[in-house]
């Protein structure tokens, strides 16, 4: 389902832009600049600026957390913005609320207050024809897919021995299987426009055994895997696969009642910076959780110039918690 606020939602795919938008980032932003500003362009585009001025950005689970910090991020450089998320308020097998419809809108309403053009589309990570259909609708709309970031995800907090075969399918066919039928609908586009950037959301939860998050964890080791995977598999189509990999957020994926429950047993009432107090005492600069904003910086990282020859790599972004493991 497509939610668009636009009134020229009917843009035709330009093949100028579409050839300017292949290779380097920064070198098309100029060319693509002037082809948005003849199409009726937002401020920031009009003015030129912005390292993502012409470039069109994917997010999966863009309704809040990490997602929509890094669309904002994006969107303040002038890209067009694409949220995709189930937005369902809940779902089966996963024990915090997740956002509703009206906070995907809410998210599109902050894009465009920054200028950008912004679609959303509410629809399932698990479902390839989801992902095909709002990718396609991305380019029918803005005439180019440049920018993927595979982030949508669900969590687990517990022993395991204690998780249900059911959760168990839930965190595989979010966590991994989303995020490859994710990169499948996106490949065809990405080539199209002759490369791009795939960026993967893992954990620092993907550089040692947890056992908190032990299956949890292991979703995001095998996120490891399939990016570097997809760096070979793509690299010489010109699109870069990388992985941000993050320790504690603060989102309402960590900030909620079940995980918190965990990770401090025997505490009435944990809170997140409680939490985030504990952690801190064992890491080396003093600091147990970052702000979305912090991650969707390094999201950054990778859409930029300094990273167009940079595939298969994994940032750590756990406030010096990586130091202490073993690779
Ligand atoms: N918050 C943390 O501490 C933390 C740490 C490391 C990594 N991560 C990872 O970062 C990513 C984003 O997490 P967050 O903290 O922003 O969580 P969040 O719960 O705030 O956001 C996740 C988004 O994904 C969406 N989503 C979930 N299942 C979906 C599905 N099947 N189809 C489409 N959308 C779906 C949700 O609706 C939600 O908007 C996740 O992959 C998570 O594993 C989070």
């Amino acid at each position: 389902m497509t939610h668009d606020t636009e009134t020229d939602t009917d843009r035709p795919a330009d093949p100028t832009r579409r050839a300017a938008l292949g290779g380097t980032l920064g070198a098309a932003a100029a060319a693509a600049a002037v082809t948005m500003g003849a199409r009726g362009a937002s401020a920031q585009e009009a003015a030129g600026q912005g390292s993502l001025v012409g470039k069109t950005a994917f997010v999966t689970g863009g309704a809040r957390g990490i997602g929509l910090a890094s669309a904002e991020a994006m969107a303040r450089e002038g890209a067009n913005i694409v949220l995709f998320d189930i937005a369902s308020g809940s779902l089966p097998n996963v024990d915090y609320p997740l956002p509703s419809e009206g906070d995907l809108a809410a998210a599109q309403a902050r894009i465009e207050e920054l200028g950008a053009e912004c679609m959303t589309y509410q629809g399932d990570v698990r479902s390839l024809e989801d992902q095909q259909a709002a990718m396609q609708q991305t380019v029918d709309r803005f005439g180019s897919l440049d920018i993927v970031l595979a982030n949508a995800g669900v969590g687990h907090a517990g022993a395991i021995g204690s998780v249900t075969a059911e959760e168990f399918s839930t965190l595989y066919e979010t966590n991994v299987g989303g995020y490859l039928k994710t990169t499948q609908a996106a490949v065809p586009h990405l080539r199209d426009a002759g490369g791009g950037r795939i960026i993967y959301v893992s954990s620092g939860l993907a550089r040692t055994g947890n056992d908190i998050f032990g299956i949890y964890g292991g979703t995001k080791w095998a996120v490891n895997g399939l990016a570097k995977s997809a760096a070979l598999a793509y690299g010489r189509d010109g699109i870069m696969c990388n992985v941000v990999a993050p320790g504690l957020v603060r989102t309402p994926f960590a900030d909620n009642a079940a995980v918190l429950a965990q990770m401090m047993p025997g505490t009435e009432n944990p809170t997140f910076d409680a939490v985030s107090e504990m952690i801190a005492q064992s890491t080396p600069i003093g600091i147990g959780h970052l702000e979305p904003e912090e991650v969707a910086a390094s999201v950054m990282f990778f859409t930029t110039d300094a990273t167009k020859n940079m595939t298969g790599e994994v940032l750590d972004v756990s406030y010096g918690s990586a130091a202490t493991s073993v690779a």
